[in-house]
């Protein structure tokens, strides 16, 4: 089974991601991390060397050479499911989770770790807001085509990993 996580930056993707394929036995991979391993440089560098269109196509590249058989949890940047017909390809090939989080929430997360984020390096926490605001609700008519929306504001870790748990029945 393919499980593919997807949300917005900063919902715990990765994080919670990592450690629900370590309880359920399954492989892991996050796409940004997978990109900068194939390529040898960081998202940020392909966003500025290729712009976001590059990089639009470097990760519709890799999800298609993604295995689409075996235990995985595939954590996704956070525009991955937006762009091109790859929220359909997720959806044909595993099972897609949203972590849904509150633009407060998310705002919190994301204390730390924007310098990596190419679209919100920089900002600071009045931007970010505003930033997350504005693009959430448009992102969302994506996410929320999820197989599983987890409702993921004040939720620790094991709580989701539970979820998910009991929606694959093991
Ligand atoms: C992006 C999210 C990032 C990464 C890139 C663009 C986005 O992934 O793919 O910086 O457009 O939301 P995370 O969601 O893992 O931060």
């Amino acid at each position: 089974m393919v499980l593919f996580l997807v949300g917005f930056m900063g919902s715990g993707k990765s994080s919670v991601g990592r450690r629900l394929a370590a309880a359920l036995g399954y492989n892991f991979v996050d796409t940004d991390r997978a990109i900068e391993e194939d390529t040898g440089v960081t998202v940020s560098e392909i966003f500025a060397y290729e712009g976001e269109a590059g990089f639009r196509q470097r990760e519709r590249e890799l999800l298609r050479l993604l295995p689409s058989e075996g235990d995985v949890v595939v954590a996704t940047g956070g525009g991955m499911p937006c762009y091109a017909d790859n929220l359909a390809l997720m959806r044909e090939r595993g099972r897609v989770i949203y972590f849904k989080l509150s633009p407060d929430r998310l705002l919190a997360r994301l204390g730390r770790g924007r310098a990596r984020r190419p679209k919100i390096a920089g900002m600071n926490d009045e931007e970010l807001l505003e930033y997350i605001t504005t693009t959430l609700p448009a992102r969302e008519a994506w996410y929320s085509q999820a197989d599983m929306v987890i409702d993921c504001n004040g939720a620790t870790d094991d709580y989701i990993i539970y979820h998910v748990k009991n929606f694959l029945n093991c």
